[in-house]
């Protein structure tokens, strides 16, 4: 799928946030500035949007490693684990312990060698034509025969 323009980030991100729900987590993969962390905003965005909840500024967690927003009872989870350098690292952060009331999402999952069973990837790429964006979503576990090329 390709994204022409932040319209079309935001128009995804809008229809990911419609059939995410807690305990959910989504993988972002790609290169340095190619759209992970706008496609959260967007979708942090659209969620804060539906719940009349004023929007939040959502920044890069790069520094913080995780930022939380609150949607309701509801808990989005915003990692960057682009400075971490282990994997031990990423266990100290509690990041996979049982939660009903988070939806996770994390922008440079590399490091994680268990991957959660149940989780969307998504990949996003430079194209050719470098100001378009093309992303790739696969699904896992329950996600598996998602039609995400549907959505
Ligand atoms: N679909 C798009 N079309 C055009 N520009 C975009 C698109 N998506 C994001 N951008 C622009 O790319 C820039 C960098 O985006 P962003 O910070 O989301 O990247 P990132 O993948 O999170 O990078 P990092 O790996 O450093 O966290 C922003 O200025 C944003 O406006
Ligand atoms: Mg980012």
């Amino acid at each position: 799928m390709q994204l022409k323009s932040l319209e079309d980030t935001q128009n995804l991100s809008s229809k990911i946030s419609k059939i995410v729900g807690v305990s959910d987590i989504i993988f972002l993969y790609g290169e340095i500035g190619v759209g992970k962390t706008t496609f959260v905003r967007f979708l942090i965005n659209h969620l804060e949007a539906e719940n009349g909840i004023k929007k939040s500024d959502v920044l890069s967690p790069t520094f913080n490693i995780v930022y939380e927003y609150d949607i309701g009872d509801t808990k989005i989870l915003h990692y960057d684990l682009y400075r971490l350098k282990n994997y031990k690292d990423i266990l100290q952060l509690g990041m996979f312990e049982i939660s009903n009331n988070h939806i996770k999402i994390v922008e440079w999952p590399e490091l994680i060698d268990t991957k959660p069973k149940d989780r969307i990837d998504i990949q996003f790429q430079y194209s050719k034509l470098m100001d378009y964006r093309t992303v790739q979503i696969n699904g896992f576990g329950k996600w598996k025969d998602y039609k995400f090329d549907a959505v």
